[in-house]
């Protein structure tokens, strides 16, 4: 079925000027982007994102490495989005992570990883509804 996921493209990417490039590996792999914005998280907002693993100890730095720049926040659409969007990132760190994969191409850490992208369609929709409205997802 065509689903929905999300994608955050992270701050390594924007400073290395890179979106594009990893647009395009997302675009090559079947996804469509059809929401998308370039923004400068809030130490809230990524703390509320990343709620899930506030008790791990990489937490602060990884709400430090969010807001230290901006990122770009996209809905994906595609067939299997969540799975197809897993896929094409590859492993969360880059060491692991299979040849032709985003993060195994431009990644450069297990923090500095250049893409997040939802783990569940249950959380895909918790995800997109964080930082969009219906009316700015246009498929
Ligand atoms: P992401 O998919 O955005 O979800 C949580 C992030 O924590 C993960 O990608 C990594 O970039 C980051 N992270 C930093 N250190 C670790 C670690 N030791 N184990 C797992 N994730 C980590």
């Amino acid at each position: 079925a065509v689903t929905r996921t999300f994608s955050i493209i992270k701050p390594d990417a924007t400073r290395r000027n890179i979106t594009g490039a990893v647009t395009k590996m997302l675009e090559d792999a079947g996804l469509r982007v059809v929401a998308s914005k370039r923004i400068h998280m809030s130490r809230e907002q990524a703390e509320g994102f990343y709620a899930v693993h506030k008790e791990r100890p990489f937490f602060g730095e990884l709400v430090d490495f969010m807001i230290s720049g901006p990122v770009v926040v996209q809905v994906l659409e595609g067939e299997n989005a969540m799975q197809a969007n897993r896929d094409i990132m590859g492993a969360t760190n880059p060491k692991d992570a299979a040849p032709g994969t985003i993060r195994k191409e431009l990644a450069e850490s297990i923090e500095a990883n250049t893409v997040h992208g939802s783990d569940s369609d249950e959380n895909a929709a918790i995800e997109i509804a964080y930082f969009f409205k219906p009316e700015e997802i246009v498929g």
